[in-house]
């Protein structure tokens, strides 16, 4: 049952504009309900939404399960400070060890978050091994987060611009063989790449490529950081995005936020169990990471994405919308992987989101011609079908 408004749209633009700082370029929009992967705005206007809060609502809005997990978590205490123990963040890095790199798990609170405790992990190794090995090497267009470190290692100007980097950052196009040879080097400290750029336009990093990375850093001792933030949590229809690429080996260390939380704000920082123990007692902390509440809406999505049969609807989901837009007239290319998705759009991709969302679908463009499509993992297939109609109506 989706609920009445309360909410008055102009008081809220009015307000944003007036009290909260304008750092987004938002939508005249306030959702004040929704259901499965349908969103509904204050007037009462429903929209499917492929955009799931950038790639968080994997479950989708009001899943049972979650809203239970969440209920009961909240009749408990919240939060103690990782001072004690918190039995759902043990269960929780139980799982992600399973499912990942068989390591352990540090847990914070954003995307960002976790690729600063990746850095730090690795900058903590280099320094055991030379003191001259405090490199980086990243991938233009990348997208890692806004705090300093992560921000330092993000591939567009566009957003350093005005603030201080690390400095010895090297970086290098996504899939250039030659280049990643030339950059990493016996004082590299780590390599942080997306296997998807997501916020460049769903671009996937060639197999190729990704095994001269393993192969590269192996060989010089450096880390091989991959950032899961947009493509773990079954995005790309398996549990990380790097287990399309094993045969070319595994990653040190992955990152993953997101979708982890499937709205509750969580991230975490998991290592291969080589590179487990590096940080130690005090090297690295957050008051809120991993606490009761989180872990424990975290721990139920995780229950509920690594089932089978959940797994297996996803698959056939994310097959027929490739299919569907592979289909479409006036789409130059479909790329990506699983429920990441992106088409390149013959007209502007601005103009074309304006006109789906007037008629009740949320997409989001991340280039002048590019659309990305990351909807929820519950989408329905009529969802999809809906979805394909009015895209088609608008390219
Ligand atoms: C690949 C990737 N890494 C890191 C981040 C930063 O995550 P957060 O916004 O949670 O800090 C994002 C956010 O879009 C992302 O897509």
């Amino acid at each position: 049952m989706l609920s009445k408004s309360k909410v008055n749209i102009q008081n809220v633009i009015n307000d944003t504009s007036e009290y909260v700082m304008d750092t987004y370029n938002r939508e005249s929009i306030s959702f004040i309900d929704g259901d499965g992967a349908t969103l509904v705005d204050s007037a009462g206007k429903e929209y499917i939404d492929f955009v799931s809060g950038i790639a968080v609502n994997i479950l989708g809005y009001k899943n049972k399960k979650l809203v239970s997990a969440l209920k009961k978590a909240s009749n408990s205490i919240w939060h103690t400070s990782n001072l004690y123990h918190i039995a759902d963040q043990a269960n929780l890095a139980k799982i992600i060890h399973k499912n990942a790199l068989k390591g352990k798990t540090f847990f914070c609170n954003s995307g960002t978050e976790a690729n600063e405790a990746a850095l730090k992990l690795a900058f903590k190794y280099s320094s055991s091994i030379s003191s001259e090995k405090t490199e980086l090497v990243a991938l233009t267009n990348s997208f890692h987060g806004r705090t300093l470190g992560s921000l330092s290692v993000t591939g567009q100007e566009k957003y350093r611009a005005s603030f201080p980097s690390i400095s010895n950052v090297t970086f290098v196009d996504l899939n250039d063989l030659e280049g990643i040879k030339n950059a990493i080097n016996k004082n590299t400290a780590a390599l942080i790449v997306e296997l998807i750029q997501g916020e460049a336009g769903v671009h996937v990093m060639d197999e190729e490529f990704y095994k001269l990375c393993r192969k590269l850093t192996k060989k010089h001792q450096a880390l091989f950081i991959v950032d899961e933030v947009q493509t773990g949590l079954y995005r790309t229809g398996l549990p990380f995005a790097f287990k399309h690429y094993v045969k070319g080996g595994s990653p040190d260390i992955i990152t993953m936020a997101k979708g982890l939380g499937g709205g509750m704000a969580i991230g975490a920082m998991h290592a291969s169990k080589a590179f487990s123990d590096i940080l130690g007692k005090g090297d690295h902390a957050s008051t809120f990471g991993g606490n009761a509440l989180a872990t424990a809406v975290a721990l139920t999505v995780l229950k509920l994405i690594t089932k089978k049969s959940f797994v297996e609807e996803l698959n056939k989901k994310s097959e027929l919308l490739k299919k569907k837009l592979e289909s479409l007239n006036n789409v130059k290319e479909v790329r990506g992987m699983g429920l990441m998705l992106a088409i390149d759009t013959k007209k502007s991709a601005k103009d074309v989101v304006k006109s789906c969302l007037n008629d009740g679908l949320l997409l989001n463009a991340t280039g002048d011609n590019t659309i990305r499509l990351i909807p929820p993992l519950v989408i329905t297939e009529s969802d999809i079908e809906k979805s394909i109609s009015i895209l088609s109506k608008h390219l």
